[in-house]
């Protein structure tokens, strides 16, 4: 199995290019299911995770091109459809429940496998299953596989509230109700960036989505969806996730691409800890003066507050902050993963619960490391980056869903990054 190998680094400066949104690409692919025309994602990111996707929309009957690279998806699902999301692909990635919807609205029917367990935390379909039985799906457990059935073969709208703003759920009531008879509304709605970007591309493919990127989303079920062409919004947990380099080693780092609207909660933190961050036409420049940076307290929560997609990354930074930082992680109940390992490298952590309490201290020290999950993963290399002598990332293939060739993006703004072949 390949590893990072991480130097302790200087100053790190230059521009960085900004890919396409993994979870934002991984909603869109789906929606290719709800019509019988070409679906086209331009700025498509470059991951293992949207490989799975293709594979998982291939066995359904989709045909998946990855052109220009990858950088585009172009997608058909004009033939036969098959209904059942099988165990063997559903299991290697949660996102797969996002067929569920889809394959609901344009067949009527589906069976799709529950993905079971995480890393981060149990992740039930709960809030899937109560949105689109809303919508007028009858939906059992059976061995393992979620069966799903609309009486009559076609979804109604209703309106629902989720008791929980959640990311995949909103998305699969919108691309549900995008084909349902009559009008939906969805209270308590998921307010992400990736919803905004999934309801412009379903509008576009004639979908009628009002409200995106509120609480409370409308839509005008429609007999049809034709066929479009969309870019991927920017990732704005990539984009996070290098502002910290340049946070965390010094230097001045612009990332290309970059808005400050998609990160505005990230951005108040890194400024109260002593980051300037300005926003141009090309992106954003994030700078780092000689001062050690300094302690601030952070809250995960559902956009537009601090991602808990960012927690790990940003724990990177505070480990070596002047003072002590509180962490509360309230999305996910075990995302305390990279605690242990980056106290390997001499950080100052104690973890009760849901709260991590930071020490910040003059300097970490270069250790082997590993970690359960891509964002996990990733702040063990930016803490890397920091650090005194080298530090080896194992279990790379957390890093390869989320991060397109991090060893060269990073290298390009003057990190010592390699990885090794295993
Ligand atoms: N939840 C339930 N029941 C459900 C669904 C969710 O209780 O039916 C709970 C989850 O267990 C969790 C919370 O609600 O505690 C939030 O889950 P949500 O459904 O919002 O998350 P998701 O759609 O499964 C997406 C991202 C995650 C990101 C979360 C939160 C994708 C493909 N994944 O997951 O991304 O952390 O939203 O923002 O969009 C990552 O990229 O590293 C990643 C984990």
């Amino acid at each position: 199995m390949d590893s990072i190998l991480v130097r302790g680094n200087g100053p790190l400066n230059g521009d960085i290019e900004i890919a396409g949104a993994k979870n934002a690409c991984l909603a869109l692919m789906p929606a290719t299911l709800l019509s019988d025309e070409p679906l086209t994602l331009t700025n498509a990111p470059r991951l293992s995770d949207i490989k799975t996707m293709t594979a998982l929309l291939a066995s359904l009957g989709a045909e998946v091109s990855a052109l220009q690279d990858g950088k585009v998806q172009a997608m058909s699902c004009h033939g036969e459809i098959n209904p059942i999301a099988d165990y063997d692909i559903v299991r290697k990635m949660r996102a797969s429940n996002l067929v569920l919807g889809p394959l609901l609205a344009r067949l009527g029917h589906a069976v799709v496998s529950l993905p079971g367990g995480c890393a981060i935390g149990a992740r039930p379909m709960d809030l899937h299953t109560t949105a689109l039985e809303a919508l007028g799906a009858e939906i059992e457990l059976k061995d393992g596989y979620l069966h799903a059935k609309v009486a009559g073969g076609r979804l109604k709208g209703a309106v629902h509230k989720m008791r929980f703003p959640s990311v995949g759920a909103t998305e699969n009531f919108l691309m549900a109700a995008s084909l349902a008879k009559g009008t939906s509304v969805l209270e308590n709605a998921a307010r992400e960036p990736e919803i905004v970007d999934l309801a412009d591309c379903l509008n576009k493919m004639g979908a009628q989505i009002e409200g995106a990127g509120t609480s409370r989303i409308e839509i005008q079920g429609v007999d049809r969806l034709h066929g479009a062409t969309h870019p991927v919004v920017t990732d704005r947990i990539e984009l996070g996730t290098f502002m910290l380099a340049p946070a965390i080693c010094g230097g001045e780092v612009t990332c290309l691409g970059g808005k400050l609207s998609l990160v505005e909660s990230f951005v108040e933190k890194l400024e109260a800890a002593g980051i300037s961050v300005t926003e141009t036409e090309r992106g954003l420049t994030v700078k780092r003066n000689g001062d050690r940076v300094k302690a601030v307290d952070v809250v995960t929560e559902p956009f537009p507050g601090f991602p808990t997609d960012l927690q790990a990354q940003m724990m990177a930074l505070l480990c070596t902050a002047e003072g002590t930082s509180v962490l509360e992680e309230t999305i996910f109940e075990n995302r305390f993963m990279h605690a242990p390992e980056l106290i390997r490298m001499g950080a100052q952590i104690e973890v009760h619960g849901g709260h991590a309490t930071v020490h910040g201290v003059d300097k970490l020290k270069g250790a082997p490391v590993m970690a359960t999950d891509l964002r996990a993963s990733v702040s063990l290399i930016l803490a890397g980056l920091a650090a005194e002598g080298e530090t080896v990332v194992s279990r790379v293939y957390h890093l390869d869903r989320g991060y397109e060739f991090i060893e060269q993006k990073l290298s390009g703004i003057g990190a010592h990054i390699e990885r090794i072949k295993g």
